[in-house]
């Protein structure tokens, strides 16, 4: 919308800069003027009504000029470049990895003479979980960035990190990093200060003299870390002040009603776009907004700001696609991708982490009703948007899905999720999986799972009581997860050492820095010597990096498995067996899966209702065996944990 004052002030502001007629610059005036009226008004509804509003709009636009100007030529043009494909990171050739860098290599030079181990899994993205500096035993695994700019000496230097993405870039890969918006470390230059008294900094955070203001928001913020750090504040012996702590003790939460900390925060979001970064991980976007009365999660303002983050983006540095990490239910995750006029406009990819949980809920049971019941509401992603799809991460797995789901299959939400929890905790007799309980709440029971893919899957135990049975089958359930996902439409994010089915690590119970945190069993130090044995035949190692290297093989083959919105689920003809049809104008694949330890049959109706035919030839992907579509009272059967991509 074209506003004469607004427009007007632009172009004074663009006067004296020198733009060239080349395509990037005019394309970025052309992105500039046309995303003005909406950041103008996206800054006015959080900050307009400050007297020092029109003094913060301007540095605003300040800090877009800069970044821009700032752009290395070469990001410019592949900003162009992604443009012309558009939504390029939905495509089916993208498959990521997380890791740490230290834990799965050492350092980012390190990680540079790693490139062809992901060339050789198929790997063209990652996800270096945060590699600024962040203080050694207060870091919460380096979410607590005591300096946004710097790399933390333990991975190198800015300038390994450019080195690095130079070379993936040259590869064709991509590459992405954290934001870290809702805190600091404690030890940050502006904690410290706020610390020391400045009362500058005293507002970049929020601090208060007494209790009374704590306890009001106590009352209705949930513990987010209730047994290791309970509460939202911690008291600060040096400014004798009450300090918010939403996570950890010594991550401290920016104050985002102070329109300093978002330009500040702002600038730093244009600096990792200007290191090269693909996609930016928001970390904990959900909780950037703090108000009395509410849990101070996913509230309104919080989706301002992010939008208003992402029209800023895409004017200076628009190839830099935004990941919003919010876990929250399917119903709130949606409003992270934009609703109303913002629809699609607000963060392009979000954790799909309610299929993931369901994932595991279905692999428990053998039952994936509920896993089916969530399906409505995550089918509602608009267009352009996408997921991360995953098995396993750096976090623990929360059951936070809604309880109608849970209802819905004929479960009691309490009870059921009570035996999901002690069944992956080893609580549960008869199962296999090795986990733990992370996050334990007195008050209300909740609690979130942690564990290792392999060991949730069965493989530590199988190995621990010498039983091949076991083992065998942790490894097919293994895959059934990362197939399930890989195909599922999103972005699949592996996580480093799943490729090798690395069992829980205990060593971080010795570490005074970790062992108060449990999700570190399920973090662990790569030992190349053991990766080697994926080039041994019969070994576990072998089969599951091999399995999933012919995974993403299928995934990258077909444009199908890309994420357009083109998936449909079957009905649940057999409440054991998943399946969802991937499809295009060239192609439909139906992917099926059994979640269950039992043959299980399913009609071959149920691939009948939904475009085959009595007669017609399929070839499953995975074990290249062609099956022929029977007739309606004839089954398919699929052994335990078998999956099936039937093209
Ligand atoms: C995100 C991270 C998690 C971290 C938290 C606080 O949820 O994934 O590991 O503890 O944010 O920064």
């Amino acid at each position: 919308m074209y506003t004469q004052n607004i427009h007007q002030h632009l172009i004074k502001k663009l006067k004296g800069l020198s733009f060239t007629s080349s395509d990037e610059d005019t394309a970025f005036l052309i992105r500039f003027s046309a995303n003005l009226y909406i950041i103008h008004a996206l800054f006015g509804q959080i900050y307009g009504h400050r007297p020092d509003a029109d003094h913060w709009y301007e540095k605003i636009l300040d800090t877009i000029l800069a970044a821009y100007k700032n752009r290395p030529t070469n990001l410019k043009s592949l900003d162009l470049t992604k443009e012309r494909k558009g939504h390029w990171y939905l495509a089916s050739d993208i498959v990521g990895m997380s890791l740490y860098v230290d834990r799965f290599c050492g350092t980012l030079k390190d990680l540079g003479s790693k490139l062809e181990y992901f060339d050789e899994l198929g790997v063209n993205f990652l996800h270096l979980m945060p590699i600024m500096k962040s203080p050694t035993n207060e870091s919460d695994g380096g979410y607590a960035v005591s300096d946004f700019r710097s790399v933390d000496p333990r991975f190198g230097t800015i300038k390994d990190l450019q080195k690095l993405d130079d070379i993936m870039k040259e590869k064709g890969m991509y590459l992405m990093l954290d934001i870290v918006l809702n805190h600091t470390s404690s030890q940050h230059i502006w904690a410290k200060n706020a610390s020391a008294g400045d009362k500058t900094y005293q507002d970049y955070f929020y601090m208060y003299d007494d209790r009374m203001m704590p306890d009001r928001y106590e009352q209705t913020m949930p513990d987010i870390f209730p047994d290791s750090s309970p509460g939202s504040f911690t008291y600060d012996e040096q400014s004798s002040k009450w300090v918010m702590t939403v996570f950890n003790h010594y991550q401290w939460d920016l104050n985002y009603t102070n329109p300093a900390v978002f330009n500040e925060m702002l600038d730093t979001i244009f600096f990792y776009a200007n290191l090269g970064v693909d996609i930016l991980r928001i970390d904990a976007p959900a909780f950037i907004w703090k108000s009395l009365g509410t849990t101070s999660q996913n509230l309104p303002e919080a989706h301002t700001l992010l939008q208003l983050i992402k029209q800023c983006v895409q004017v200076a540095t628009p190839g830099m696609a935004l990941l919003g990490e919010a876990i929250v239910a399917p119903k709130e995750i949606m409003k992270y991708f934009g609703i109303g006029q913002f629809k699609g406009r607000e963060c392009d990819v979000a954790y799909n982490a309610t299929q993931m949980a369901l994932q595991w809920d279905a692999l428990a049971t053998g039952d994936t009703r509920v896993m089916l019941a969530a399906q409505h509401d995550i089918l509602q992603k608009p267009y352009g948007a996408t997921w991360i799809t995953y098995t396993r991460c750096h976090d623990d797995i929360g059951l936070g899905y809604e309880d109608a789901m849970i209802q819905g299959a004929g479960y009691i939400p309490f009870e059921h999720r009570k035996f999901i929890k002690n069944y992956y905790s080893g609580n549960y007799r008869g199962s296999t999986a090795k986990g733990a309980l992370f996050g334990v709440n007195p008050k209300n029971s909740d609690a979130r799972i942690s564990g290792s893919l392999a060991s949730l899957c069965g493989l530590e135990y199988g190995i621990d009581h010498k039983l091949k049975e076991i083992i065998a089958q942790s490894v097919q359930k293994t895959l059934l997860m990362q197939a399930h996902s890989l195909l599922l439409g999103g972005i699949p994010m592996m996580y480093y050492g799943d490729e090798i089915a690395y069992t829980n690590d205990y060593s971080y119970l010795q570490d005074l820095g970790k062992n108060y945190d449990n999700r570190w069993m399920h973090r662990p130090i790569i030992n190349w010597q053991k990766n080697e044995l994926r080039k041994k035949k019969n070994t576990v190692e072998h089969t599951v990096f091999t399995g999933i290297q012919k995974l993403i093989k299928i995934r990258k083959s077909y444009l199908t498995f890309g994420d357009y919105n083109n998936i449909e689920w079957m009905s649940p003809h057999n409440i054991h067996i998943a399946g969802y049809i991937r499809f295009d104008k060239n192609n439909r694949i139906y992917c099926l899966y059994n979640f269950s330890d039992k043959d299980e049959h399913l009609t071959w109706y149920a691939l009948r209702e939904k475009g085959c035919v009595q007669g017609q030839f399929m070839i499953d992907l995975w074990s290249e065996i062609e099956v022929i579509v029977g007739r309606d009272d004839e089954y398919l059967v699929l052994s335990p944990y078998q999956f099936m991509i039937l093209k």
